[in-house]
C-alpha cells in the first residue's frame, strides 16, 4: 500500500503574527510512503535537495518516528521525497516534509488521528530543523489555508477563514538563511508599547479574514517585533516592501524566517503586478530569485 502526497509550502508569522500566524500555499513537494512489513522508518530517496537519509537527522524521520511512537502500528514505512521547496528560503521547507510525514502514517494507520492532533508530531520535526519545535509552519500545512497557534501549552491551533480574493506574491532571493540564524539575532524581551501594537494588529488581521475587509488586512500587516530586527539580513528589503505598495499590494513582510519576502493583494491582477514590480527590484541586482503566486 502506498499514498502519494502533495506537501505545501508555507508562511510562517504573516508580518503580526510571530509563531503563531501561518498560511497554506499552492505549490510545495511530493511525498510517497509506503507500507512495509519491517517495523519503523526508513528514508529511501530524497531528489531535488541535498538531505540527510539518517531518520534521526531528517525531518520527516523525525516527526514520523515520534507518531509511530504514539500509534505503535504493527508495520512500517518506507518514505521518499521530490523537493521544490529550497531548504532556509522561508516558506516552511522542513515543515512540509514534516508534515507531509505524519499526514501519511496517519493515512495508511486508517486515520486514527485528526490533522490538528497531527500538529504536535510534526513539530518535533521543525524542533529538529530550526532548535524551536514552533507550529505556525506545520498547522497550515497540515490544516490548509490561516491557522492560529492560539496556544502552546497547551497546545490548541484554530483554523482561520481565508478571503476568496486574497492572493499571496513570494519573492525567493536564491541565498539561504538558516532558520535558527534568524531566530538568534532576536530580542528575549518586547516592551509593553511594541506588545499592544502587535496584539492590535493580530486582532485586526483576524477579524479582517473573518469579514472579508480588504483594507483592515492591510493596515495590520505590520510586524513591531520581529521585522524591524531580521529584516537587515535580507537584501533590498526595503525596496522589495516599497514595490510590493507601490503596485497596489495590501502589505507586505517576511516570510517565516526569510529571505523570502510575501505580500498579500485583493485580486489575482494585484498579485502579478506586484511580482512585477518585486521583480524589476532584484532584476537590477546580481541576486538570482524565483517568484510565486498563490492564493490562500
Ligand atoms: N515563526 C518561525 C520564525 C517561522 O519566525 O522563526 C520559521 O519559518
Amino acid at each position: 500500500e502506498t499514498i502519494k502526497l502533495f506537501c505545501p509550502a508555507t508562511i510562517a508569522n504573516v508580518s503580526c503574527g510571530f509563531d503563531v500566524l501561518g498560511l497554506c500555499l499552492d505549490f510545495g513537494d511530493v511525498m510517497t510512503i509506503t507500507k512495509t512489513s519491517q517495523k519503523g522508518i526508513s528514508i529511501k530517496e530524497i531528489t531535488g535537495a541535498d538531505l540527510p537519509l539518517d531518520i534521526k537527522q531528517n525531518v520527516a524521520g523525525v516527526a514520523g518516528l515520534a507518531l509511530i511512537e504514539r500509534l505503535n502500528p504493527d508495520f512500517g514505512f518506507e518514505i521518499s521525497i521530490d523537493k521544490s521547496i529550497r531548504a532556509g528560503s522561508g516558506i516552511g521547507s522542513s515543515a512540509a516534509s514534516a508534515a507531509g510525514a505524519v499526514f501519511g502514517i496517519n493515512a495508511l494507520c486508517g486515520y486514527p488521528l485528526s490533522n490538528k492532533e497531527l500538529v504536535y508530531y510534526a513539530m518535533q520535526g521543525e524542533a529538529l530543523a530550526s532548535g524551536a519545535p514552533h507550529a505556525d509552519n506545520v498547522a497550515p500545512a497540515l490544516l490548509g489555508g490561516f491557522t492560529l497557534v492560539r496556544s502552546y501549552d497547551p497546545l490548541d491551533i484554530v483554523p482561520l477563514p481565508s478571503p476568496s480574493e486574497l492572493f499571496v506574491t513570494v519573492m525567493h532571493p536564491q541565498i539561504e538563511l538558516k532558520t535558527k540564524d534568524a531566530r538568534s539575532v532576536l530580542k528575549e524581551n518586547i516592551s509593553l508599547k511594541k506588545a499592544t501594537i502587535q496584539c492590535g494588529n493580530l486582532g485586526g488581521l483576524i477579524s479582517g479574514l473573518y469579514t472579508n475587509d480588504y483594507g483592515l488586512i492591510g493596515r495590520s500587516l505590520h510586524d513591531e517585533l520581529v521585522e524591524p530586527v531580521r529584516s537587515i539580513l535580507i537584501p533590498y528589503f526595503n525596496e522589495l516592501k516599497l514595490a510590493a505598495a507601490n503596485s497596489g499590494a495590501l502589505g507586505s513582510g517576511i516570510a517565516g524566517s526569510g529571505p523570502s519576502v510575501f505580500a498579500l493583494s485583493q485580486g489575482q491582477e494585484t498579485a502579478h503586478e506586484t511580482a512585477r514590480s518585486m521583480s524589476a527590484i532584484l532584476e537590477a541586482t546580481d541576486i538570482p530569485f524565483e517568484i510565486h503566486i498563490s492564493p490562500i
